[in-house]
């Protein structure tokens, strides 16, 4: 497996010093030849890729639907464990951090990388700016609630930020 992978390895630098020598400057190739970049060539101007750039705000947007998860269960339970709950609304302000940096224009549908992402982001920032900071207020009151304790109060600070995730999905994430 090991020597398959390097023959592989060793085929694909041939073949890009193939593709470099027919690049030379007396190979008269029209410039309207030269393909449009595959979406893992492009280079956002943070560095990444925007299959990476997307890969990570899914991520994070998980963990986030997994701590919600979490609190909702417990909720649901007889006896809630508030540890649980407290830890679970604590890593939403740290798993959501930076939210309005992961959607630079270039990580939407047109990438061609698999998003639910809608357009509306790029086209209307002012509005999707202010989801996410609706949702971050939330959450934050979340996290002081579930430090207080008090089960009431968790569930209305829950609830509440539970409403700042489906506004912002409702216009800008297909499929809800
Ligand atoms: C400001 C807008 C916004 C807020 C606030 C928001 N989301 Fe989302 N969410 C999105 C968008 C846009 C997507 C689609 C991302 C993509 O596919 O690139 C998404 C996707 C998701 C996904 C699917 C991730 C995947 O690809 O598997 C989950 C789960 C999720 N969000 C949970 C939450 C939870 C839970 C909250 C609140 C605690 C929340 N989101 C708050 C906009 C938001």
């Amino acid at each position: 497996m090991k020597i398959r992978q390097t023959t592989l390895a060793l085929a694909a630098i041939a073949g890009v010093s193939i593709l470099a020598a027919c690049g030379g400057s007396d190979s008269a190739a029209p410039a309207s030849e030269a393909a449009a970049p595959a979406a893992e060539e492009v280079v956002l101007a943070n560095g990444m890729t925007p299959k990476e750039q997307i890969e990570l705000r899914q991520g994070q947007l998980k963990k986030l639907g997994k701590a919600f998860k979490t609190i909702s269960d417990e909720l649901k339970a007889g006896e809630p464990d508030l540890a649980a709950i407290q830890a679970a609304a604590a890593s939403v302000p740290v798993e959501s951090a930076g939210m309005a940096d992961w959607f630079p224009a270039g990580t939407g549908p047109d990438s061609g990388v698999k998003t639910d992402a809608l357009p509306a982001i790029w086209d209307d920032p002012e509005t999707f700016a202010q989801k996410i900071a609706d949702f971050q207020s939330a959450s934050a009151g979340l996290v002081t609630a579930a430090e207080g304790g008090d089960i009431a109060a968790i569930s209305a600070a829950f609830g509440q930020t539970g409403g700042t995730c489906k506004s912002c999905h409702e216009t800008f994430r297909a499929d809800d």
